[in-house]
């Protein structure tokens, strides 16, 4: 986009504090270092943990999480016409598309995927989930949508990015949903599961990076139930939170079949989850495919 329309683009990086560890600051590195492209980030943590407080079913997590959303972007938007016109005369106004009059900007741009749309459900498709981008849109959205990705599958996304000479690392970034841990964290979502969570999966992650599978695989991460468990550690009981490791093989996210990780690799991640994430006695392994299972849990 940027190629496009050059600096009447505006880049928005919400920080939901939903993000994984060190997310926020490669997001900043890539966009203002590598692509000079400058970014509004907006740290908003604390208003996604106040708007899901006590909120344990999924679709209300999502709706909420798409919703708080788009009411960012709008109020990002309305903070660029009050500088666009305390700068008028030095510069020029931004232009504009669906209501000139409430907002100097017209279009949100996203990269919603076809999938993102098929499980959103249709008049003759079953939602399996709202995806944040499509479903989980409010009604009343300030925006007309501009989505250059939607009737493309991931392997066709990284195709295009290629071939507009993205860094490898962009292209082969696992996909990461746009509720972000939020699906991962089973029942209510609170800044200490979701700080739980996080260590866990940069566990994951890291370890996956490290054995060489991480282009291999098409997602690898952790999931934190809501039950916990009974275990012994030293001399002493534990009570604490399972984390289940989710590793997958896809081509498009449509179907998806558990991998096969090697023993020594999930030994290692077993270990270094309970001896280094504070909450957590136990590891389990997902080994359901997709169908039955979605990828995500939520
Ligand atoms: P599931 O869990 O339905 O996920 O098998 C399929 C793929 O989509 C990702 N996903 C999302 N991406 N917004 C997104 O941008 C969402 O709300 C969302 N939900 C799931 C998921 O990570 C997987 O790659």
């Amino acid at each position: 986009v940027h190629k496009a329309i050059g600096d009447q683009l505006t880049c928005v990086y919400v920080d939901t504090g939903l993000m994984r560890a060190t997310e926020s600051e490669q997001v900043e590195e890539t966009f203002r270092r590598q692509f000079r492209i400058d970014l509004v980030h907006v740290k908003a943590a604390d208003r996604f943990f106040e708007a899901l407080a006590g909120v344990t079913d999924p679709e209300e997590k999502r709706k909420i999480i798409g919703e708080l959303f788009i009411r960012i972007f709008e109020e990002v938007a309305r903070d660029l016409v009050i500088e666009s016109s305390e700068r008028v005369g030095t510069d020029a106004v931004r232009p504009s598309g669906a209501d000139s009059t409430e907002s100097a900007v017209g279009y949100l741009v996203q990269g919603t995927l076809y999938p993102d749309v098929i499980e959103s459900g249709s008049d003759s498709a079953a939602t399996i989930k709202s995806h944040h981008n499509v479903g989980g849109l409010p009604d009343d959205l300030a925006f007309d949508l501009v989505e250059p990705l939607r009737l493309l599958f991931k392997d066709e996304v990284r195709a295009v990015g290629e071939e507009l000479g993205l860094p490898p690392e962009i292209v082969w970034r696992h996909p990461f949903p746009g509720p972000g841990l939020a699906v991962r964290i089973i029942g209510e979502v609170t800044p200490d599961r979701a700080a739980i969570l996080r260590a866990a999966d940069a566990i994951v992650v890291e370890e996956i990076r490290r054995a060489g599978l991480y282009r291999d695989l098409w997602q690898c991460f952790a999931v934190l139930p809501v039950v916990r468990t009974v275990g012994v550690m030293g001399d002493g009981r534990t009570y604490a939170y399972p984390v289940v490791i989710r590793a997958v093989n896809s081509d498009d996210a449509m179907t998806a079949d558990w991998a096969r990780l090697p023993y020594d690799l999930l030994e290692r991640l077993s270990s270094r989850i309970i001896n280094e994430v504070d909450g957590v006695n136990r590891v389990a392994l997902d080994i359901t495919s997709k169908p039955p299972g979605t990828i995500e849990w939520e």
